[in-house]
């Protein structure tokens, strides 16, 4: 199938294009550039192009299937001081290609939401069915558009899964892309390049948490798990599975200085960390009940562990310190 990947020339993107095209499909890949990168389009064309567009939006449609939707803006802090641009990227945007599906009568989508949805859960792991009380514009922008795939479903007939991504992390085992976010905001590789020297010492954000070590805990999910599942949502509905929401974890969480203390122990350098305050519109804890996805995609994680996450960004990471992909 000829399926269009928005923001495939990102993190995630690339990745997800690389598992389709293994499976036998062709990524087009639609991405404006402003994150995402050239080089990391090296499964399918590119085409070079804004959703806020919404021309373009319909002229990437032709002769595509399905699409998966990663495009957007992903930084939480920065959605709480400018919340215009993260709904109007993330949803406002979205809904042009919403609408050039419609018209080009393309059924199915793959939408790139988070865990950012259930804001700051009273019960970890988080069910799918936890309120979504976002705590920021970036997790709120995705909500609006899961429920704009919800009321364009019953509407229109638009069959729509929405993984609700865990934290993102690790890079392809065979190094032919991982994460070269700019700036970076991201724990791993920041403190990754901590220990390599290539940036400055790490802030530690927040050591007053309600959590055994006092830093906050996240579920840590390997990119190429996260991009499988995308393959295997898109087979799910083409083959008439209902349209819904799954989270997209281990179950398992760990804290920042359990990242830190594996980082140590794998590079064999240690992180020189500074103790920061919290970050604003971060949650104490956000770790996926993720049952769900396996049972509707038979999917699980197979690369997770913290110890392969850790290896495999340590390997993409030490070669974007001495050859950067251009
Ligand atoms: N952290 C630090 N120092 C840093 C960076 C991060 O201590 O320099 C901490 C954060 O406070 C947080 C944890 O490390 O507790 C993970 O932070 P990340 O920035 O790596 O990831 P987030 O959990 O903030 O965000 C990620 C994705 C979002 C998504 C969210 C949902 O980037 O898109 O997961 O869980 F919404």
């Amino acid at each position: 199938m000829r399926i269009l990947v928005t923001g495939g020339a990102g993190y995630i993107g690339s990745h997800v294009a690389k598992a389709l095209a293994s499976a036998g499909h062709t990524p087009v890949v639609f991405d404006n550039l402003e994150m995402g990168h050239r080089w990391a389009v090296r499964w399918g064309p590119l085409i070079e192009g804004d959703l806020a567009d919404a021309s373009a939006a319909r002229a990437a449609l032709e002769g595509v299937e399905a699409v998966v939707h990663l495009a957007g803006y992903i930084f939480v802090g920065e959605s709480v001081k400018a919340p215009s641009k993260y709904y109007r990227n993330n949803f406002v945007n979205s809904l042009n290609l919403l609408d050039a599906m419609r018209a080009a009568g393309v059924r199915d989508i793959v939408f790139s939401s988070t865990a950012a949805v259930y804001g700051a859960p009273e019960k970890v792991p988080i069910p799918e069915d936890s309120p979504k009380i976002p705590i920021n514009p970036y997790g709120e922008s995705k909500r609006f558009f899961e429920q704009a795939l919800e009321w364009y479903g019953a509407a229109y007939g638009m069959r729509s899964l929405c993984l609700r991504y865990f934290n993102a992390a690790g890079a392809d085992p065979d190094g032919e892309t991982g994460e070269a976010h700019e700036p970076e905001t991201h724990l791993i590789p920041l403190v990754i390049d901590a220990a390599l020297g290539v940036r400055p010492p790490v802030g530690l954000f927040g050591t007053d948490y309600p959590t055994p070590d006092g830093t906050a805990i996240r579920d840590y999910i390997h990119v190429t798990d996260l991009a499988r599942a995308h393959v295997l949502g898109i087979e799910y509905l083409r083959s008439g599975g209902a349209s819904t929401a799954l989270n997209v974890g281990t179950g398992s969480g760990h804290s920042v200085r359990e990242i830190i203390s594996v980082v140590e122990g794998i590079s064999g350098l240690p992180v020189p960390v500074n103790i920061a305050p919290r970050r604003e519109g971060d949650s104490p804890a956000l770790v996926a009940l993720a049952l769900r996805a396996r049972e509707a995609l038979g999917w699980e994680p197979r690369h997770s562990s913290l110890e392969e996450i850790v290896r495999t960004a340590l390997a993409w990471h030490r070669r974007m310190a001495k050859h950067p992909p251009r």
